[in-house]
């Protein structure tokens, strides 16, 4: 990390849902390493003070708050408290998301649970985000909204099997896609950039649960275990060889939540190592 990288976001307040682990964590370091104060927001509060106090640990200022993104309430009182504790939220990063509901791993086919768990959370739980800090916002002048698609929002990847077993989620994430667009231009008028970013596959509980469920379905595919399917996968599909690392996705992150990125708005940014280019 560069010297003016460290200044990147000094005095910016971010707020991130489903920081406790995964991307979202990632996210939370790369802000907080960049100057941000930052605040974690998770279903369990319990998960929330273990990343607060490994950040905290590395000599960062965070704070955790609980909140389920499908629940408007418990999320305006996550925004709530953390405007009181930090005087301000400058950046929304709301990137919680689903992939599958119970038991997805074993199953050929996606339910009608899946589509309603995959609008709830990354549709619904991406719009109560935004509509909890936009009067704020607002009020302030300025902001900035980044959201969590994927590039499955772009084009539902198929198997082997010619099924598409995250067709609930692709379909969730593109809404996601179109809410950043049209939100970008209502905001605009108030200086608040709304943008996306699309992660290909990274290694994190959620892409376990994928390839798990993969491998069910092929009975057990390779013969490998569920991460060297994934390894080979990447190094096979990804022109840049590799699944990307929650640092990856932190790193677009925090361009856009910067002062860099001001002229930036409606934009969905694939950070996927060339495995999808539109
Ligand atoms: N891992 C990937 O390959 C990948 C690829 C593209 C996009 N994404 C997206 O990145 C985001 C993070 O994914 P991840 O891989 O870190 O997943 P993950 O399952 O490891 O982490 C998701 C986090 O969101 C939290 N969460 C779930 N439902 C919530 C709710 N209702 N309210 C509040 N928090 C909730 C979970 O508790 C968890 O901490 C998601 O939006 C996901 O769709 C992931």
């Amino acid at each position: 990390m560069s010297e003016t990288s460290a200044e990147q976001l000094k005095g910016k307040v971010a707020f991130v849902t489903g920081g406790a682990r995964g991307i979202g964590l990632g996210i939370a370091t790369v802000l907080a390493e960049r100057g941000a104060t930052v605040a974690i927001c998770d279903l369990a509060q319990s998960a929330c003070d273990a990343a607060v106090s490994d950040l905290g640990t590395e000599g960062y200022t965070v704070l955790g708050t609980a909140a389920d993104v499908t629940d408007r309430d418990s999320l305006e009182g996550a925004v709530s408290n953390v405007i009181t504790a930090l005087g301000q939220i400058d950046i929304l990063v709301a990137n919680a998301g689903v992939w599958a509901s119970e038991g997805y791993q074993d199953r050929p086919e996606y339910n009608d649970a899946d589509w309603d768990l995959t609008h709830s959370v990354n549709v619904r739980g991406v719009v109560h985000s935004a509509e909890a800090v936009i009067p704020h916002m607002k009020e302030r002048g300025s902001g900035k909204i980044v959201n969590i698609a994927s590039h499955g929002g772009r084009k539902p990847r198929g198997t082997a099997t010619g099924r598409t077993l995250g067709l609930p989620y692709s379909v969730s994430k593109a809404g996601v896609i179109q809410w950043t667009h049209g939100l970008a231009i209502e905001l605009a008028p108030f200086n608040i950039n709304v943008n996306a970013v699309c992660p290909g596959e990274l290694w994190t509980n959620m892409i376990e649960g994928i390839y798990a469920n993969r491998q069910n379905l092929t009975d057990g595919g390779s013969g490998g275990s569920v991460r060297e399917e994934y390894d080979e996968s990447m190094q096979n599909t990804v022109p840049l060889g590799r699944g990307q690392t929650p640092r990856d996705i932190g790193n677009a992150v925090a361009f856009l939540s910067s002062d860099d990125a001001s002229e930036i708005t409606g934009q969905a940014l694939n950070v996927n190592g060339g495995a999808r280019m539109n």
